[in-house]
């Protein structure tokens, strides 16, 4: 690993907080017992580093160590051990560019040129301070590789056409699109998919093999009215409830919730009162394995059946810092 050092006179004096970010700060700390708080160092610091314009001064450094009351000493060693917090100043847009064997082998090496073109050295800030750049090692993308982290996003599948293209856009203050910068879906097969192409997997029919053992029961045969003399006014009919937005549970995309709907899931409650076996029987149903249980499906659709939607959002959401 290479030496990291700060830039103290790049850090000024001082650094807070934005206000803004106390809420997320307190979100963090809550996670852990009073007598264990200086467990939420990584977080914080990472909160620090996004406040103070994408690297850690020493000032923060040490404001993130007295909060948690922790010696100065502890929360440099962490800033220094881990490369996602940078201790030197970093453009509007730093580029985090992937150099490790799979990307390395699928052309990074081109797209270093480009940054070094296009931007400098390393770590070297452009005069109108909006673009950095840095080679880290593997980002869990590789099966888009290469790709590069700029800011918050991963852009994948770069060429040095579409990386020039990128930098480029974000010099000149132009809207830039994350993800593959191909043709392909995320990580499906570039041209489109090759399997699991049969729409009957997707149409709900596969449904009707099987019967899921918590389904509502059938309405019985409403017994026939008795004949009156005179004509009564007909008794209310109430509405069908409105199906849940089953996609408020993480994990479930507009495919899975129409394929639930077909299978008559429509309500948070019915998926809040899974058995073990109606959630094995849905895999089935649904073709993936182990997935309703590691992503807790039912323990997601009992806060939201119980209208518990921030609580949800805590504990599943996707915003969160
Ligand atoms: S090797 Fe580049 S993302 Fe893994």
């Amino acid at each position: 690993m290479a030496l990291r050092r700060f830039d103290i006179e790049a850090g000024g004096d001082s650094f807070a907080f934005k206000p803004e970010t106390e809420e997320k700060i307190a979100f963090w700390r809550g996670k852990y017992p009073a007598d264990k708080q200086r467990s939420a160092v990584i977080p914080l610091l990472w909160l620090a580093q996004k406040d103070n314009g994408g690297w850690l001064s020493e000032p923060a450094m040490r404001e993130v160590a007295d909060r948690l009351e922790m010696p100065y000493i502890r929360v440099y060693e962490v800033a220094t051990f881990y490369t996602m917090f940078r201790l030197q100043p970093v453009g509007k847009f730093h580029v985090q560019l992937c150099g490790t064997t799979p990307c390395q082998l699928r052309g990074a090496e081109a797209l270093k040129e480009v940054c070094t073109k296009e931007i400098g050295k390393p770590m070297y800030v452009t005069d109108d301070k909006r673009l950095s750049w840095e080679e880290v090692e593997c980002l869990g993308a590789c099966v888009n590789a290469p790709m590069a982290q700029i800011n918050d996003d991963f852009y994948e599948d770069l060429t040095p056409e579409s990386l020039s293209d990128i930098l480029g856009r974000l010099r000149h203050g132009a809207d830039v699109t994350p993800g593959p910068q191909i043709d392909r879906v995320n990580s499906a097969p570039e041209g489109g998919t090759t399997v699991l192409t049969d729409p009957k997997l997707f149409d709900g029919s596969r449904a009707s093999l099987s019967a899921l053992p918590n389904l509502p029961a059938p309405a019985a045969a409403a017994p026939a009215p008795a004949p009156t003399p005179a004509p009564r006014p007909e008794p209310a009919v109430a509405a069908p409830a409105p199906k849940d937005d089953l996609k408020r549970i993480n994990g479930v995309g507009p495919k899975y919730e129409q394929m639930l709907y077909d299978m008559g899931i429509t309500h948070y409650s019915q998926i809040a009162t899974w058995s073990q076996e109606t959630v094995d029987k849905t895999e089935e149903l649904l073709g993936f394995k182990d997935r309703i249980d590691r992503e807790k499906w039912v323990d997601q659709a009992k806060l939201l059946a119980a209208g518990k939607f921030d609580e949800h959002e805590r504990e599943f959401g996707q915003g969160k810092d």
